[in-house]
């Protein structure tokens, strides 16, 4: 549950941890975050826009867990993008949080003709050690080829929409090429084709849920996964991912379910109503 990636700055980053988005600030998100960490998740993932980090940081707290111990990440809004406003937005995330010093801060959508900005201040916060690692998310190859003409510091993560029928293989072979890892949100597709006859007989040979399958589809391909719940009881199946291994040829065959841009669910980069 533990086992972690290595970014390219040699912060070590759990593989697998807890997503938090439309989960309400306060009780619910707290007590969400405070049992995952009974069940031994180490990694959180919030934003500013899901308005719940007072939640996650009562949570942490909750638990009993030292700090240091867990990774928690979040993210820079669209409207709070530019230098200035992403510093402010950074120190005030901290302070809902209730935390010294965030694992990773993400620039959440590319913002057009604010990115760069956003990012100079990234970077800053960085060599300030007010956060370990920083990131993008919901970059496309474009973005980041534009991005990379100018940083000083690489993204480590690009966070992404991606399940099996949005595989992402050109991103991710991109973000490969340039030693950024890459992270799933959405993982399991809020169970859109748990049905598909290829995960349903792979999870029948294991024993295990489709959604266990498909997130060890993600783990097999080196790809960080956040999946959502609430519930502890799913919260306690998404974890149980280390006792089965996806043979080559499964792996194959869950890829097989790519259907690319027809795969998205949720909003395409470039068409973000900004
Ligand atoms: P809940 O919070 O009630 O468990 P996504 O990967 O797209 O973010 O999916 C998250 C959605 O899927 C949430 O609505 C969550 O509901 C549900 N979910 C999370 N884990 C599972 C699971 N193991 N089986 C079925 N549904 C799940």
């Amino acid at each position: 549950l533990n086992s972690t990636v290595t970014l390219h700055n040699g912060v070590h980053m759990p593989q697998f941890g807890l997503g938090v988005y439309k989960m309400e600030d306060g009780n619910e998100t707290a007590q969400a975050v405070k049992n995952a960490i009974d069940l031994g998740y180490r990694h959180i993932d919030t934003a500013s826009v899901y308005k719940n980090e007072e939640g996650v940081g009562q949570g942490i707290k909750d638990s009993g867990v030292p700090r240091e111990e867990i990774f928690v990440t979040s993210k820079v809004w669209n409207d709070e993008q530019g230098y200035e406003s992403t510093i402010e937005a950074f120190n005030n995330s901290l302070k809902r949080l209730d935390l010294e010093y965030l694992d990773l801060y993400l620039v959440h959508w590319p913002v057009p003709g604010k990115y760069k900005e956003t990012w100079k201040a990234l970077e800053q916060l960085y060599k300030d050690g007010k956060v370990k690692a920083i990131g993008v998310s919901n970059f496309l190859v474009h973005h980041l080829d534009d991005l990379l003409e100018d940083v000083e510091i690489k993204p480590m993560i690009n966070q992404i929409e991606l399940h099996p029928e949005l595989a992402q293989t050109e991103l991710r072979n991109y973000c490969a090429q340039h030693n950024i890892h890459v992270t799933a949100w959405s993982p399991l597709a809020r169970g859109k084709y748990f049905e598909a006859p290829v995960l349903q007989s792979i999870a029948e040979k294991y024993g295990k849920t489709p959604a266990q399958v498909i997130l060890r589809w993600d783990l097999q391909h080196g790809i960080i996964t956040i999946p959502k719940s609430t519930n502890k009881d799913r919260q306690k199946q998404n974890a149980d991912l280390f006792d089965f291994e996806l043979t080559a040829e499964e792996l194959a065959r869950i890829d097989e379910l790519d259907k690319g841009e027809e795969g998205r669910n949720g909003p395409h980069p470039d068409e973000f109503d900004y």
